[in-house]
Parts: structure tokens; sequence; C-alpha cells
């Protein structure tokens, strides 16, 4: 195996560093992005008008699993702002949806224009300096954004470098608050972004080390940051877990998981990071009964064997007490709902060749 690991985002990370943002943020006008309520929580327009002394305009009240029409409402705010930066602070669906924004609002078009393929940004949009309020989707440091998308009955991703956003400021002190079930719910995300990264077709050794320390650190400190949320080692140790698995899927992307956990999120409303990890057992134990390299190994960083990854995975998601069923969050469509979403990339990216045989396969082991 061989590779490049690229990297298209300048990191700063540590504990309290949001209070010398004024030192890590360029001079100018931004457009500041937030969500519905962490960035209340935080007092995160306070702390950023604390240190922005030019001109900050808001656009607030982006919404979980952000709606493309907000994207492109976002992107006429910012267009017509003309900001020098857009500063995103909030959860992933925040930076999802403000480094879209960025993008339409330089460029024009559409959310579908662009996950279609008939346009393609080309170059950056607006700088976005993203302040994560979750340590989940990673989103502060790849170049994805995942948007709901009403017409087409599903969440749909746009990967392009041109939405790399330019420097992540990563606090995770800001986590310190974050409800049990968005600690799980995130924390799942991260373990679903390094566990797929592993097994991707593009992994490579480099990505590979990213992603196991990934799950070693999830595996010592996720359910001491679920138990006791002012931990502070245990939220910087999921912190950094985030930043290793975005370091590695940014490279290589996320495979069959989370393609078929968007028709499960669009329909029953469950959380992301939830219903991509309801099938990593499953898929673990279908690559091992392909022979598939290095299972073994990554079993190992999550303290199990490949005999007993599934039953470790199903018991650490218990403890977190969430659902590991399709009967407990009343997902009715089956396989069929979620092969007629329409697979696409997510297939080409794993490891091994999948059929609709094999989708059902890992739907029935969760069905019952
Ligand atoms: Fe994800």
């Amino acid at each position: 195996m061989k590779g490049d690991l690229r990297f298209g985002t300048d990191i700063s990370y540590g504990w309290g560093i949001l209070d010398r943002l004024g030192d890590l943020l360029p001079e100018g006008d931004a457009v500041l992005v937030l969500g519905r309520s962490s960035a209340k929580v935080l007092d995160l327009e306070k702390k950023v008008r604390e240190h922005v002394h030019s001109r900050v305009e808001v656009f607030s009240g982006v919404e979980p699993n952000p709606l493309s029409i907000t994207v492109e409402k976002g992107a006429g705010f910012i267009k017509e702002t003309r900001p020098d930066l857009v500063i995103a602070a909030g959860g992933g669906s925040v930076m999802d949806a403000a480094k879209f924004m960025s993008v339409i609002a330089r460029h024009g078009g559409t959310v579908l224009d662009y996950i279609e393929g008939t346009r393609s940004p080309p170059d950056s949009g607006y700088p976005v300096y993203a302040i994560p309020t979750t340590p989940g989707t990673s989103s502060e440091i790849t170049p994805f954004s995942v948007v709901t998308v009403p017409e087409r009955s599903n969440k749909l991703g746009l990967r392009h470098p041109a939405i790399y956003p330019k420097r992540a400021i990563i606090d995770p002190s800001l986590t310190v608050l974050l409800p049990k079930d968005q600690t799980a719910a995130t924390g799942l995300d991260i373990l679903s972004h390094a566990v797929e990264s592993y097994w991707s077709k593009n992994a490579t050794p480099l990505t590979r080390e990213f992603s196991l320390g990934s799950v070693r650190l999830l595996r010592k400190h996720l359910m001491n940051a679920y138990e006791h949320g002012t931990d502070r080692e245990a939220r910087e140790g999921v912190s950094l877990a985030s930043i290793f698995a975005g370091m590695a899927f940014s490279n290589n992307g996320t495979t069959i998981c989370h393609a078929i956990s968007y028709p499960i999120t669009f329909d029953t409303g469950l959380p992301h990071g939830m219903a991509c990890a309801l099938t990593l057992g499953p898929t673990f134990d279908l690559l091992v009964g392909r022979d598939v390299d290095g299972m073994g190994e990554l079993a190992s960083s999550f303290g199990s064997t490949e005999g007993s990854f599934r039953e470790d995975l199903l018991s650490f998601m218990t403890a977190l007490n969430v659902p590991t069923r399709l009967s407990q969050i009343g997902f009715t469509g089956g396989a069929q709902r979620v092969i007629a979403s329409g697979l696409g990339n997510f297939l080409h990216n794993f490891t091994i060749e999948v059929t609709e045989d094999d989708v059902m396969r890992i739907i029935d082991m969760i069905g019952r």
C-alpha cells in the first residue's frame, strides 16, 4: 500500500483557544453563520464580536441536517454583504452549510447544480473560519458538505477541495455542555468516519494510522465524555479523535455505512452518528467473511478481536443508550428503501464489491 496524505485546512487546537480568537482570524468584515441553539448557550456571537473589530453581520438559524434552501438563502446574504471572511460557529450542520454558502455566494448557482455536477467551483468561495462546538463531523477540516435536498428525498453531499475551510479553530472546552445524547451521536459519527476510512478502498498506510489512532482515542475517552461531560481529559480526547478521523476520511471518504444512514435519518430523524453506527458491526463481519486485510488490527484498536468486534460495539452502543435495531426507530422502508435511495459513490469507495444482496443482509442484521 502507498499513497499521499493531502490536507487543505490550517488547524489551531487547544483548550481555551477561543480566548485568542483575534490572533487566529485575519482582519476584515465578517459574516458569522450560526445555528439554533449551541451558539446561544455558548454566547458565541458575543465572543466573536469581542475579538473581531470590523463589521460582523449574522446569519443565524441553520437547522440540523441543513436544508438546501437555507444554504441558498445564506449564500444570498453573504453575496449581498460582501465580507472579507465567513466565520462558521456551531456544529457540523452550521459548518457544512457555511462552506456551501461561501461557494454559491462567490460562484453563483444552486445547491443541486454543484451536487449533480452541472456546475463546479472554479476555486474557493469566501474564506471560511470554522469554530466547531461539537466534535462530530470534522467538517471544520474536510472538503465535504452534506445538505438535505427535499426534491431528492435524501441528504446529499458535495466533495470538492474548494470547500476546505481556511482555518479550523478547535477549542474542546466548547464541548463540555454538549448533552449526553449529542455526545453519543457525535462520538459515534467520529467512530464511523474512523472505521469507514480504514476500510475505504483508498486507505493508505498514512490514513490508516489516523483511523486507528481515532478509534483508540474514542475507546478510551468517549464513555467518560458521555458520563462526565465536564471531564477535560475526556473532551480533549474526543476532540483529538475527531481531528484524526477527519484527517483520514477527508482523504479517502466514507463508505456504505454513511450511505445507508442517509435515508434512515431522512425518514426517521435519527441523529446522523447514531444512524451510521447502526451498520458498522454487520459491515465489519461482512469484510471479515471476505478475508479483507487488517481487520484484526482495526478490532484491536477498539480493544476487540475479529470475532468479538460486533458484539463489543453493540455493548458500547447500548451503554451509550443509542438504538441498535431499526425496529427501535420506526424505519419501515427496509433494504428496498435504502437501495432505492441510491448508494452511489459510496459503493465505489468500498474495499470490496458490494451487491444489493450484501446490503439486504446488512439491513437484515439490524432489522429484527
Ligand atoms: Fe458523518
